[in-house]
């Protein structure tokens, strides 16, 4: 008798470790995965040495070539600025849009589009775009950043 509860507190017990374990390892794995980067970023940078790290070392429009896209534009955010603070663009072009903040949290939103990103130091947040109506697009910071945050714009003009 004392010899089968022996038994089944055995069975309990290693039943209780691995779900134990299980759970860890999901909770574990998930944090591993997840971190707390923001899901618009993929890859990251070392916000102190963004001057000197490609691309954000040349701020602007560049054609590329054997990218499923035609241009890339960069640009680095800081207070209370963005470089480029105007850019034009060609009517039509595919462009991937890199950027990235030097200092604290700035937002990225281009009116009259539903881009609309958040730049957070140590991070490159990009979406790729085609501009297909000529005109100026206005970009705003919505993310508050201190005493020059409503001064804070950029434009692109897209331009035949
Ligand atoms: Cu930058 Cu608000």
């Amino acid at each position: 008798m004392n010899m089968h509860i022996h038994k089944f507190e055995k069975i309990w017990l290693i039943f209780g470790v691995a779900t134990l374990l299980v759970f860890l390892s999901v909770v574990g794995v998930s944090a591993f995965y997840l971190g707390n980067q923001p899901p618009s970023c993929l890859a990251t940078i070392n916000p102190e040495k963004v001057d000197t790290t490609a691309p954000f070392d040349q701020p602007g429009l560049k054609k590329v070539k054997g990218k499923e896209w035609d241009y890339e534009l960069v640009f680095v955010a800081s207070a209370f600025q963005y470089n480029p603070g105007e850019v034009e663009v060609p009517l039509g072009a595919k462009v991937k849009v890199l950027a990235t903040t030097k200092d604290v949290v700035h937002g990225f939103s281009v009116a009259g589009t539903n881009i609309n990103m958040m730049l957070e130091p140590g991070y490159i947040s990009e979406f790729t775009t085609t501009f297909d109506k000529t005109g100026e697009f206005l970009i705003l910071c919505n993310e508050y950043c201190g005493a020059g945050h409503h001064m804070m714009t950029s434009k692109i003009k897209v331009v035949e």
